[in-house]
């Protein structure tokens, strides 16, 4: 390897590092997060690319551990009720055997839950579902929680990405304050690690 090269890998070595470490974190210290590290922590989600430029993307944190156990509550009873409509008993175990992960958040001390404003419905008349595809918000509704969560060992912190929940994303969404036409694209657990 030339010299110029081995410089360069190993200045960006470090980087590398802080991406390996991360790994799901799902147990938290019940210690709250400080201000200046959530502060931190949307700065790193606002860092990542934007389909289209658009800035209907945000990144809503949530740190009021009442509203954070509504959440859990109120998703988990919606996702109980939508088990219990599935009338097949091999794909009601298969759901709930899957569903095992996705309320755990409730003592989370910190989630941050990504906001995406749905693109002009003209989009959906001309290509259906494919729309979601190509308009590109909750792709990067996902690029902005992967960067938090890059961010959080930096911070101390871990977290763990929560796609599940959104099984019952119209549930969630009730509880919190979303402008016209914003939709829950994608959750994030954050916190301290009480994890070995
Ligand atoms: C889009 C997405 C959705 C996820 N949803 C959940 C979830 O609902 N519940 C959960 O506990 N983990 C969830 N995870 C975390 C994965 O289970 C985890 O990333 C995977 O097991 C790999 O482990 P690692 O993150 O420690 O490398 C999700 C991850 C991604 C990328």
């Amino acid at each position: 390897m030339k010299r110029e090269e081995e410089a360069v890998i190993s200045q960006y070595a470090p980087f590398l590092d802080l991406m390996r470490k991360r790994r799901s974190i799902r147990r938290f210290e019940p210690r709250s997060v400080p201000p200046s590290m959530v502060e931190i922590l949307l700065k790193a989600f606002d860092s990542a690319p934007l389909a289209g430029g658009d800035r209907g993307r945000r990144c809503l944190m949530i740190s009021d551990r009442e509203v954070i156990r509504l959440l859990a509550e109120k998703g988990q009873q919606a996702y109980l009720a939508f088990l219990s409509s599935i009338e097949s008993p091999f794909l009601k175990e298969a759901m709930d055997n899957y569903g095992q992960n996705f309320f755990w958040f409730s003592e989370a001390p910190l989630i941050a839950a990504a906001v995406v404003r749905c693109p002009p419905s003209f989009l959906d008349t001309f290509c259906g579902p494919e729309a979601a595809l190509f308009w590109g918000g909750h792709l990067s509704a996902a690029m902005g929680i992967e960067n938090l969560l890059l961010m959080a060992p930096a911070l101390g912190l871990g977290g763990c990405c929560l796609g599940g929940p959104l099984i019952v994303r119209t549930a969630l969404a009730e509880l919190l304050n979303f402008g016209p036409r914003e939709e829950l694209s994608l959750i994030a657990a954050l916190g301290f690690s009480s994890e070995s």
